[in-house]
Protein backbone atom coordinates (compact mmCIF):
# COMPACT_ATOMS: atom_id res chain seq x y z
CA UNK A 1 0.00 0.00 0.00
CA UNK A 2 1.27 3.52 -0.97
CA UNK A 3 0.22 7.02 0.37
CA UNK A 4 -0.42 9.63 -2.20
CA UNK A 5 2.32 11.82 -1.31
CA UNK A 6 1.31 15.11 -3.05
CA UNK A 7 -1.98 14.92 -1.32
CA UNK A 8 -0.84 14.46 1.96
CA UNK A 9 1.77 17.27 1.66
CA UNK A 10 -1.30 19.53 0.07
CA UNK A 11 -3.37 18.59 3.26
CA UNK A 12 -0.67 19.68 5.65
CA UNK A 13 0.50 22.95 4.04
CA UNK A 14 -3.44 23.71 4.40
CA UNK A 15 -3.17 22.89 7.81
CA UNK A 16 -0.03 25.31 8.34
CA UNK A 17 -1.35 28.52 6.38
CA UNK A 18 -4.64 28.08 7.96
CA UNK A 19 -2.90 28.65 11.26
CA UNK A 20 -4.12 32.30 12.41
CA UNK A 21 -1.87 32.36 15.74
CA UNK A 22 1.84 31.84 16.65
CA UNK A 23 -0.05 28.93 18.99
CA UNK A 24 -2.00 27.42 16.53
CA UNK A 25 0.67 27.33 14.13
CA UNK A 26 2.90 25.48 16.76
CA UNK A 27 -0.12 22.96 16.66
CA UNK A 28 0.27 22.95 12.98
CA UNK A 29 3.79 22.04 13.06
CA UNK A 30 3.57 18.85 15.94
CA UNK A 31 0.80 17.96 13.84
CA UNK A 32 2.63 17.84 10.76
CA UNK A 33 6.55 17.34 11.43
CA UNK A 34 6.49 16.91 15.49
CA UNK A 35 7.90 13.02 16.57
CA UNK A 36 4.67 11.59 16.70
CA UNK A 37 3.68 13.45 13.31
CA UNK A 38 2.24 12.86 9.86
CA UNK A 39 5.60 13.10 8.34
CA UNK A 40 7.12 10.30 11.22
CA UNK A 41 3.64 7.87 10.47
CA UNK A 42 4.96 8.14 6.05
CA UNK A 43 8.46 6.88 7.67
CA UNK A 44 7.22 4.46 9.50
CA UNK A 45 5.62 3.12 6.43
CA UNK A 46 9.09 2.59 4.73
CA UNK A 47 10.37 -0.71 7.29
CA UNK A 48 6.84 -2.28 5.05
CA UNK A 49 8.12 -1.97 1.77
CA UNK A 50 10.06 -4.11 -0.75
CA UNK A 51 13.52 -3.49 -0.60
CA UNK A 52 13.58 -1.61 -3.87
CA UNK A 53 10.88 0.83 -3.28
CA UNK A 54 12.24 1.93 -0.12
CA UNK A 55 14.98 4.64 -1.49
CA UNK A 56 12.76 6.57 -3.57
CA UNK A 57 9.28 6.58 -0.53
CA UNK A 58 12.16 8.04 1.45
CA UNK A 59 13.44 10.72 -0.36
CA UNK A 60 10.14 11.68 -1.24
CA UNK A 61 8.62 11.92 2.25
CA UNK A 62 11.59 13.78 2.73
CA UNK A 63 10.59 16.29 0.34
CA UNK A 64 7.78 16.66 1.96
CA UNK A 65 9.00 17.25 5.27
CA UNK A 66 11.07 20.40 3.62
CA UNK A 67 8.17 21.72 1.49
CA UNK A 68 6.19 21.68 4.87
CA UNK A 69 9.04 23.24 6.96
CA UNK A 70 9.26 25.59 4.22
CA UNK A 71 5.54 26.74 4.72
CA UNK A 72 5.85 26.80 8.29
CA UNK A 73 9.01 29.20 8.38
CA UNK A 74 7.21 31.38 5.80
CA UNK A 75 3.58 31.50 7.98
CA UNK A 76 6.28 32.01 11.32
CA UNK A 77 7.46 35.29 9.71
CA UNK A 78 3.39 36.63 8.57
CA UNK A 79 2.46 36.03 11.69
CA UNK A 80 5.21 37.58 13.22
CA UNK A 81 5.13 40.82 11.24
CA UNK A 82 1.58 41.12 11.72
CA UNK A 83 1.91 40.89 15.85
CA UNK A 84 4.03 43.45 15.47
CA UNK A 85 2.11 45.57 13.52
CA UNK A 86 -0.77 45.00 15.46
CA UNK A 87 1.08 46.27 18.48
CA UNK A 88 2.77 49.40 16.68
CA UNK A 89 -1.02 50.18 16.11
CA UNK A 90 -2.10 49.62 19.72
CA UNK A 91 0.72 51.73 21.21
CA UNK A 92 0.72 54.28 18.48
CA UNK A 93 1.68 57.62 20.31
CA UNK A 94 0.15 60.85 18.56
CA UNK A 95 3.39 63.53 18.30
CA UNK A 96 1.17 65.53 17.29
CA UNK A 97 0.12 66.52 20.61
CA UNK A 98 1.12 69.81 22.53
CA UNK A 99 4.06 69.57 24.63
CA UNK A 100 2.89 69.37 28.55
CA UNK A 101 3.03 73.44 29.39
CA UNK A 102 5.58 74.82 31.32
CA UNK A 103 4.59 75.03 34.96
CA UNK A 104 3.21 78.68 35.88
CA UNK A 105 4.40 78.14 39.44
CA UNK A 106 7.50 80.20 40.42
CA UNK A 107 9.77 79.83 43.49
CA UNK A 108 9.59 83.54 45.12
CA UNK A 109 13.33 84.96 45.48
CA UNK A 110 13.25 84.62 49.44
CA UNK A 111 13.28 80.68 49.07
CA UNK A 112 15.37 80.69 46.21
CA UNK A 113 18.30 82.92 47.34
CA UNK A 114 18.01 80.50 51.26
CA UNK A 115 18.34 77.69 49.09
CA UNK A 116 21.07 78.78 47.44
CA UNK A 117 22.82 79.84 50.82
CA UNK A 118 22.28 76.52 52.10
CA UNK A 119 24.02 74.98 49.05
CA UNK A 120 26.99 76.97 49.45
CA UNK A 121 27.33 76.56 53.46
CA UNK A 122 26.23 72.65 52.90
CA UNK A 123 29.57 72.40 50.59
CA UNK A 124 31.45 73.49 53.38
CA UNK A 125 29.76 71.46 56.10
CA UNK A 126 27.34 73.55 57.43
CA UNK A 127 23.84 72.14 58.72
CA UNK A 128 20.59 73.91 58.49
CA UNK A 129 19.59 74.25 62.05
CA UNK A 130 16.30 75.81 63.10
CA UNK A 131 14.32 78.20 66.03
CA UNK A 132 10.67 79.40 66.42
CA UNK A 133 9.68 83.07 65.56
CA UNK A 134 8.39 83.27 68.97
CA UNK A 135 11.46 83.53 71.60
CA UNK A 136 11.90 84.45 74.97
CA UNK A 137 13.48 87.36 76.18
CA UNK A 138 16.28 85.64 77.58
CA UNK A 139 17.86 83.95 74.28
CA UNK A 140 16.68 87.03 72.16
CA UNK A 141 19.02 89.14 74.27
CA UNK A 142 20.36 88.04 77.56
CA UNK A 143 22.15 85.20 76.57
CA UNK A 144 23.78 87.00 73.63
CA UNK A 145 25.56 89.43 76.10
CA UNK A 146 22.89 92.65 74.72
CA UNK A 147 22.10 94.80 78.02
CA UNK A 148 19.49 95.91 79.29
CA UNK A 149 19.36 99.17 78.29
CA UNK A 150 20.18 98.23 74.65
CA UNK A 151 18.39 99.91 72.54
CA UNK A 152 17.43 97.03 70.65
CA UNK A 153 15.12 96.18 73.35
CA UNK A 154 13.32 99.12 73.37
CA UNK A 155 9.53 99.04 72.73
CA UNK A 156 10.05 101.07 69.68
CA UNK A 157 11.87 98.06 67.93
CA UNK A 158 10.34 94.90 69.33
CA UNK A 159 7.57 93.13 69.11
CA UNK A 160 6.89 91.94 72.56
CA UNK A 161 3.70 89.89 73.46
CA UNK A 162 1.44 90.34 76.32
CA UNK A 163 3.14 88.86 79.80
CA UNK A 164 2.59 85.15 81.30
CA UNK A 165 1.86 85.02 85.38
CA UNK A 166 5.79 85.26 85.65
CA UNK A 167 5.80 88.59 84.02
CA UNK A 168 7.98 86.93 81.33
CA UNK A 169 7.00 88.46 77.61
CA UNK A 170 7.37 86.27 74.89
CA UNK A 171 9.52 88.22 72.09
CA UNK A 172 9.10 88.11 68.07
CA UNK A 173 12.74 87.64 67.17
CA UNK A 174 14.49 90.45 66.12
CA UNK A 175 17.42 88.15 64.75
CA UNK A 176 17.80 85.18 63.75
CA UNK A 177 20.65 85.29 66.57
CA UNK A 178 18.64 83.12 69.45
CA UNK A 179 19.63 80.04 67.35
CA UNK A 180 22.82 80.11 68.46
CA UNK A 181 22.02 79.61 72.17
CA UNK A 182 19.57 76.92 71.33
CA UNK A 183 22.09 75.00 69.01
CA UNK A 184 24.98 75.34 72.00
CA UNK A 185 22.37 74.74 74.99
CA UNK A 186 21.24 71.31 73.33
CA UNK A 187 24.37 70.51 70.90
CA UNK A 188 28.09 69.45 72.03
CA UNK A 189 31.00 71.01 69.90
CA UNK A 190 32.14 70.89 67.14
CA UNK A 191 29.25 72.82 65.99
CA UNK A 192 28.53 74.26 62.54
CA UNK A 193 25.08 75.49 61.47
CA UNK A 194 23.52 78.00 59.80
CA UNK A 195 19.74 79.23 60.70
CA UNK A 196 17.51 81.24 58.23
CA UNK A 197 14.37 81.86 59.26
CA UNK A 198 11.70 85.31 59.80
CA UNK A 199 12.30 87.76 61.82
CA UNK A 200 10.79 91.12 63.25
CA UNK A 201 11.20 94.77 63.71
CA UNK A 202 9.04 97.54 64.12
CA UNK A 203 10.15 99.56 60.92
CA UNK A 204 8.33 100.28 57.42
CA UNK A 205 10.23 101.87 54.64
CA UNK A 206 11.78 100.99 51.42
CA UNK A 207 13.93 99.34 52.60
CA UNK A 208 12.91 97.71 56.40
CA UNK A 209 9.90 95.76 56.47
CA UNK A 210 8.30 94.72 59.93
CA UNK A 211 9.17 90.79 58.69
CA UNK A 212 11.71 90.12 56.93
CA UNK A 213 14.70 87.35 57.00
CA UNK A 214 17.50 86.41 58.11
CA UNK A 215 20.31 83.94 58.06
CA UNK A 216 22.52 83.18 61.09
CA UNK A 217 26.05 81.38 60.81
CA UNK A 218 27.80 79.83 64.10
CA UNK A 219 30.81 77.90 64.33
CA UNK A 220 32.18 76.61 67.95
CA UNK A 221 35.33 74.14 68.52
CA UNK A 222 38.78 73.92 70.01
CA UNK A 223 40.60 75.95 67.56
CA UNK A 224 38.42 78.02 65.48
CA UNK A 225 39.85 81.55 64.71
CA UNK A 226 39.47 85.06 62.60
CA UNK A 227 40.86 83.24 59.83
CA UNK A 228 38.64 80.51 59.86
CA UNK A 229 35.93 83.46 59.54
CA UNK A 230 37.09 85.03 57.18
CA UNK A 231 38.14 82.11 54.81
CA UNK A 232 34.17 81.23 54.79
CA UNK A 233 33.01 84.53 54.38
CA UNK A 234 35.20 85.20 51.44
CA UNK A 235 34.08 81.80 49.91
CA UNK A 236 30.39 82.62 49.96
CA UNK A 237 30.56 86.01 49.10
CA UNK A 238 32.31 84.84 45.22
CA UNK A 239 30.25 81.81 45.65
CA UNK A 240 27.06 83.46 45.90
CA UNK A 241 27.50 86.59 43.90
CA UNK A 242 29.16 84.39 41.26
CA UNK A 243 32.29 86.73 41.11
CA UNK A 244 35.50 84.52 41.14
CA UNK A 245 37.71 87.99 42.22
CA UNK A 246 35.27 89.90 44.54
CA UNK A 247 36.91 92.29 46.92
CA UNK A 248 35.35 91.11 50.30
CA UNK A 249 36.52 93.69 53.06
CA UNK A 250 36.56 93.20 57.31
CA UNK A 251 36.01 96.87 58.90
CA UNK A 252 35.89 96.81 62.28
CA UNK A 253 32.83 97.10 63.98
CA UNK A 254 30.68 96.00 67.40
CA UNK A 255 27.91 93.53 68.18
CA UNK A 256 27.57 92.94 71.87
CA UNK A 257 27.16 89.01 71.61
CA UNK A 258 31.11 89.21 69.40
CA UNK A 259 34.61 90.05 70.16
CA UNK A 260 36.31 90.97 67.89
CA UNK A 261 33.54 91.96 65.50
CA UNK A 262 33.49 93.00 61.75
CA UNK A 263 31.31 94.04 59.03
CA UNK A 264 31.41 92.45 56.06
CA UNK A 265 31.38 94.33 52.70
CA UNK A 266 31.68 93.59 48.94
CA UNK A 267 33.51 95.45 45.91
CA UNK A 268 31.00 97.57 43.80
CA UNK A 269 30.60 100.45 41.76
CA UNK A 270 27.79 103.13 41.23
CA UNK A 271 27.70 104.25 37.53
CA UNK A 272 25.03 106.87 37.18
CA UNK A 273 22.92 105.25 39.95
CA UNK A 274 23.54 101.33 38.31
CA UNK A 275 25.09 99.24 40.96
CA UNK A 276 27.37 96.46 39.79
CA UNK A 277 28.77 94.38 42.34
CA UNK A 278 32.61 93.24 41.50
CA UNK A 279 35.88 94.77 41.78
CA UNK A 280 35.20 98.79 41.94
CA UNK A 281 35.93 101.67 44.03
CA UNK A 282 32.75 101.32 46.13
CA UNK A 283 32.05 99.03 49.25
CA UNK A 284 28.75 97.65 50.22
CA UNK A 285 28.29 96.24 53.24
CA UNK A 286 26.36 93.23 53.10
CA UNK A 287 26.93 91.07 56.62
CA UNK A 288 27.60 91.46 60.38
CA UNK A 289 30.32 88.73 62.12
CA UNK A 290 32.68 87.79 64.51
CA UNK A 291 34.10 85.56 67.13
CA UNK A 292 31.56 84.45 69.46
CA UNK A 293 32.12 86.74 73.10
CA UNK A 294 33.47 84.31 75.51
CA UNK A 295 30.59 85.49 77.68
CA UNK A 296 28.00 83.84 75.28
CA UNK A 297 29.88 80.81 74.64
CA UNK A 298 29.43 80.47 79.18
CA UNK A 299 25.80 81.33 78.94
CA UNK A 300 25.14 78.27 77.16
CA UNK A 301 26.91 75.92 79.15
CA UNK A 302 29.86 75.82 77.99
CA UNK A 303 33.74 76.55 79.02
CA UNK A 304 34.89 79.38 76.91
CA UNK A 305 39.04 78.69 77.84
CA UNK A 306 37.83 75.05 76.09
CA UNK A 307 35.48 76.70 73.33
CA UNK A 308 35.31 79.63 70.98
CA UNK A 309 34.22 79.95 67.36
CA UNK A 310 32.85 82.83 65.16
CA UNK A 311 29.39 83.92 63.69
CA UNK A 312 27.77 85.79 61.46
CA UNK A 313 24.37 87.15 60.65
CA UNK A 314 22.69 88.50 57.43
CA UNK A 315 19.56 89.67 55.62
CA UNK A 316 18.61 87.65 52.80
CA UNK A 317 15.95 90.20 51.53
CA UNK A 318 18.94 92.76 51.00
CA UNK A 319 21.57 89.91 49.33
CA UNK A 320 18.25 88.68 46.98
CA UNK A 321 17.81 92.03 45.94
CA UNK A 322 21.69 92.83 45.41
CA UNK A 323 22.12 90.08 43.41
CA UNK A 324 18.92 89.71 40.90
CA UNK A 325 18.52 93.66 40.61
CA UNK A 326 15.09 94.11 42.79
CA UNK A 327 14.54 97.44 43.96
CA UNK A 328 12.22 97.89 46.33
CA UNK A 329 11.99 95.49 49.76
CA UNK A 330 7.75 95.63 49.97
CA UNK A 331 7.46 94.02 46.62
CA UNK A 332 8.50 90.93 48.34
CA UNK A 333 5.71 90.45 49.98
CA UNK A 334 2.78 92.21 47.62
CA UNK A 335 1.82 89.23 46.75
CA UNK A 336 1.71 90.25 42.94
CA UNK A 337 1.29 87.34 40.54
CA UNK A 338 3.23 89.16 37.37
CA UNK A 339 6.42 90.51 39.75
CA UNK A 340 6.71 86.64 41.25
CA UNK A 341 6.29 85.76 37.48
CA UNK A 342 8.98 88.39 36.53
CA UNK A 343 11.65 87.89 39.55
CA UNK A 344 10.67 84.12 40.79
CA UNK A 345 12.40 81.04 39.84
CA UNK A 346 11.12 77.90 37.69
CA UNK A 347 10.62 75.07 40.27
CA UNK A 348 13.33 73.15 37.91
CA UNK A 349 15.98 75.73 38.74
CA UNK A 350 17.68 74.11 41.55
CA UNK A 351 20.57 76.16 42.87
CA UNK A 352 23.89 73.59 43.06
CA UNK A 353 27.34 75.17 43.81
CA UNK A 354 28.80 72.62 41.60
CA UNK A 355 28.07 74.04 38.35
CA UNK A 356 28.00 77.89 39.54
CA UNK A 357 24.67 78.23 41.09
CA UNK A 358 22.51 78.10 37.94
CA UNK A 359 22.80 76.53 34.98
N1 LIG B 1 22.19 89.73 64.89
C1 LIG B 1 22.75 90.80 64.12
C2 LIG B 1 21.64 91.71 63.58
O1 LIG B 1 20.52 91.30 63.56
C3 LIG B 1 23.56 90.28 62.97
C4 LIG B 1 24.79 89.58 63.44
C5 LIG B 1 25.98 90.28 63.58
C6 LIG B 1 24.76 88.24 63.73
C7 LIG B 1 27.13 89.65 64.01
C8 LIG B 1 25.93 87.58 64.16
C9 LIG B 1 27.09 88.31 64.29
O2 LIG B 1 25.94 86.28 64.43
O3 LIG B 1 28.22 87.66 64.69
O4 LIG B 1 21.90 92.76 63.13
Amino acid sequence: MTTDLDSVRAELIASVDAADSLDALEAARVAAVGKKGSVGALMKQLGALPAEERKDFGQSVNAVKQAVEAAIAARKETLESGALDARLAAERVDVTLPVRPESEGRIHPISQTIDEIVQIFGEMGFRVAEGPDLENDWRNFTALNIPEEHPARQEMDTFYLRADAEGNRPVLRTHTSPVQIRTMMNEAPPIRIIAPGRTYRSDHDATHSPMFHQVEGLVIDEAIHMGHLKGCLIEFCRTYFEVHDLPVRFRNSHFPFTEPSAEVDIGCTRDSGELKIGAGDDWLEILGSGMVHPKVIENCGLDPAKYQGFAFGMGIERIAMLKYGIPDLRTFYDSDLRWLKHYGFVPQDIPGALGGLHR
